[in-house]
Parts: structure tokens; sequence; C-alpha cells
């Protein structure tokens, strides 16, 4: 008998499956940070940060976490923690510089060196294609606005999986397509700073429509036999019984979260979504649907917080009076459970994994030591969460926590910390937080309880 309530890391493993996989994520621009070394090219995130105002504390990633330059200790520092895998991303500048076109194998050596390192470590390799940092030769010629990208896209995806495919437990093609549309082309926040929910949209489309196109193409040229995508699902609920509220929700999740999983496994967009968008609606060729719905293998769910919505104004999470992180976002463990219950019965979904999950608490070092005690037990009571849809037999195979090191944080630069690993971005000296010593702890204690078998599927299971 377990102790539902017990969330010591020993308690917690044994509400697992043995085959089921933990590790910590990252993306290529918020650490590597070498932004002109060895051939790489500009990406849109460096154009973005040199735009005055656009990143909060005028931050940018020449320099980063410099985990181009440390990569065999900070290897050396995911093997530490006893982790299953790594989820990393390629900046697609650094491997081409022009975005199509002749290769920099300067570039593609360094991601050479980190697959090959984390296999030496023991260590498995989940690799994502793009997390945002396109090139801005790209950008230059319409970015993902055009159809042409998504070609570009498919040829990139090819040469990655042809070459590194083999030896990756999963490759991600996009991570949170929903970011790069709305916040980089219709709010304008985030790189490439444009304002058009007509671009916007059309943008959803050809993100989604190359992530299909991709799946096919890597499929016909074997290699990773793991291939999917990754969305940013918040859990969604209405702010009262009242139907005003209820449709207002229907209406987030339609926008939010349908867009994304009705066309990649239903093979349509909400209705309601393209009659509201009238002449903004997308350009959307036949056929497109069916290669966004490709069979997919995993569906990566990035979970932080949920979304209460109220008729009076769409978005307003602020008043329930729950905890909020530095980002100002609630948290609210219980909705990963309602999200991944609601995934598996909607969706049917392939594995979901959870690819990330964390928060932004800004602690100091002390004698060495960083006593994160809010970030310790938000992941506890995320990953019991997790452990919680697991026994309503939701099949989740993985849980990555957001993120190895802090890093820089999008508009917010460098003052929001999500790492398990503090970083001194003045002599870049990395210092292991209480959470990276308590991840360290429940892996010691998965490792001892590896023997439970792994959830498997049924027919039936999950209605
Ligand atoms: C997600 C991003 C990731 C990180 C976290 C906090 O939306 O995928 O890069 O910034 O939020």
């Amino acid at each position: 008998m377990t102790n539902a309530q017990d969330f010591s890391p020993s308690v917690l493993a044994t509400r697992f499956p043995s085959g089921f996989q933990w590790g910590v994520a990252t993306s290529s621009f918020q650490i590597e940070g070498a932004a002109n070394e060895d051939g790489k090219g500009e990406s849109i995130w460096d154009r973005f940060c040199a735009r005055p105002g656009a990143i909060a504390d005028s931050g940018n990633g020449d320099i980063a976490c410099d985990h181009y330059h440390r990569l065999d200790s900070d290897l050396d520092l995911i093997a530490s923690l006893g982790l299953d895998i790594y989820r990393f991303s390629i900046s697609w500048p650094r491997v081409q510089p022009q975005g199509h076109g002749a290769w920099n194998e300067r570039g593609l050596d360094f991601y050479e060196r980190l697959v090959d390192g984390l296999l030496k470590r023991d260590v498995q390799a989940c690799l994502t294609l793009n997390h945002w940092d396109l090139p801005q030769a790209l950008q230059e010629k319409g970015g993902w606005n055009k159809r042409d990208t998504v070609h570009h896209f498919v040829e990139y995806a090819q040469t990655i999986n042809r070459r590194f495919g083999s030896r990756l437990k999963m490759l991600t093609t996009h991570n949170e397509p929903w970011v790069i549309a709305h916040l980089g082309h219709e709010w304008g926040t985030f790189a490439p700073g444009i304002r058009s929910r007509q671009i916007c949209m059309q943008v959803t489309h050809h993100l989604l429509l190359s992530h299909g196109l991709a799946v096919q193409a890597m499929r016909a040229d074997g290699g990773c036999k793991n291939l999917g995508i990754v969305l940013n699902l918040g859990h969604v609920e209405p702010a009262s019984d009242s139907p005003e509220d209820i449709k207002a929700a229907d209406h987030g999740c339609a926008w939010g979260r349908r867009w994304y999983l009705d066309s990649l496994f239903k093979g349509q967009y909400p209705k309601e979504v393209i009659e509201e968008l009238g002449a903004e609606a997308p350009t959307i060729l036949d056929g497109d649907l069916k290669a966004i719905s490709s069979p997919i293998d995993h569906l990566g769910v990035n979970y932080y917080t949920r979304s209460v919505f109220r008729a009076s104004s769409p978005f307003d999470v602020k008043t329930s009076g729950l905890p909020l992180t530095d980002m100002g976002w609630e948290i609210y463990p219980r909705g990963l459970t309602e999200l991944l219950c609601w995934l598996d019965r909607e969706y049917k979904a392939p594995a979901l994994w959870i690819t990330e999950n964390g928060v932004a608490f800004d602690d100091p070092v002390q004698d060495e030591r960083v006593h994160d005690s809010r970030r310790v037990a938000y992941l506890k009571d995320h990953v019991a969460a997790v452990a919680a849809a697991l026994e309503r037999n939701v099949p989740v195979a993985g849980y990555m926590v957001w993120s190895l090191m802090d890093n820089f944080e999008w508009a917010s630069g460098y003052s929001k910390r999500f790492g398990i690993v503090h970083v001194d971005y003045t002599t870049l000296k990395r210092t292991l937080k209480d959470s990276a010593l308590w991840v360290r702890d429940l892996m010691q204690a998965v490792t001892s309880m590896r023997q439970k078998p792994m959830l498997v599927r049924s027919a039936g299971q999950g209605d």
C-alpha cells in the first residue's frame, strides 16, 4: 500500500512503472551562447534581442549559460543526477546558417559530441528540431508565414534524422507552436515580433504542416523510431458553472488546445475558430490536414499552470488566491492530472510525455547551497499529479523537469530562474539547488524500485 499523501522520493517512486523515464530539459538558444562562433548563423532570437525594449533586462543569447563551451561538465552534471533522458534542441542556424543550402560541419560536430557524450554517460537523448530559434535568413524571406519554410524545415529534419536518428530515444519536431505563432506573430512579444492575427494563423498552419511532412519524410528514411511534437497545454476551466463562463472556456480551449490537437489527431481544425477568423483564416491546400495528422509516436506536454476563463474577461488567473510563481503563474498541480486524463479521453493520444514542468523562483546561493524549498514542493506535487494520472490508466511514459539550469527566459531575460541548478551569470558557476538534490534522491529511489511492469493499454481502457 502506498500513501498517496507521502511525497518522499521512496514512496513517490513506487507509484511509477519501471520503464517510466525521468529527465531534464533545456533548449539551444536559452543555454548555449557562442552566438557567433564556429560558423553559426543568426537566429530570429539573436535579432529580436537587439531590439530596444524587447527583453526585460536587455539580455541576449551571446553567452547565456556558455553551455557550448562547457558541454562535458554539463553532461557530467546531468549524469550525476542519475537521470534516464535529456531533452535538448538543435539550433537550426548553428547547423545550417541560411536555413537551406550549405551545412555547417562545426555546428553539427557540437551535437555529435552532445549525443555521443550523453550515450557514453548512459543518458538517452531526446532531440527537438525547433525550439524557436529559426534562422534569421529564412525570416528575411517571410519566415513561417511562407510555405517555402515548410519545405526547408522538412529538409532540415531529414538531414538531422539521417545523421542522428538511430542514436535518439525521441525526436520532436516543434516546441510549442502556439507560442511561436501567437507570441511571435500576433502579440509581437517574442521573436520575430510581428503583430498580425492573419500571419499568426498562417504560421500555425505552416508549423503544423511542416511537422506532418517532416514526420512522413523521417518515417520513410528510418532513423529515430519515436517521432512526435510538443505542445504547451495548460488545464482549462471556467470560472463558474454559468453557461457564459463555460462558453468562454470552450472558446479558449478551441483556440489554444483544439486547434493543435484536433488537427494532429483528427485531421481537422475546429470549425468555430475557422468561422471566427473569416478572412483571417489561413490558406490550407488539399492534403494539408491529412499530412498534419500523420500518425506520431508521442505527444509532448509542457504543463505549468491552468487558465481560468470568464465571460467578462477572457483570461484571469490571479484572483483565486492560489500561490503564484515569479512568472505570475498559478500553482495548480491537480490540473496536470485533469489535463492528462482529458487528453487520453478526447484523443486516445499515443504515449504522453511531460516534456516540461517546472517553476521560476529566485533563491540565493548561501554557503554553496540553494534552499529552493518552493521548487521542491512544486516538483513533488506535480510528480504526484502524474502518478495520479497513471493510476487512472493514462499512458504517461516520462517526465522531464524544466529546466536543468537557470537560463535565458525569452522576453523575461535572465530575471526568471527555472533551473534545478543555479547559474551565477557573472562567473557562470553551477550550483546544485536543493531541487536537484531531490531529483537525485528520487532517481536513487527509482533505480531501486525498477521491477514493476510498464503500463500497457489494452482495448477499452481509459474510456
Ligand atoms: C516554455 C518554453 C521553455 C521555457 C518555459 C518556461 O514555454 O518551451 O523554453 O521558457 O516555457
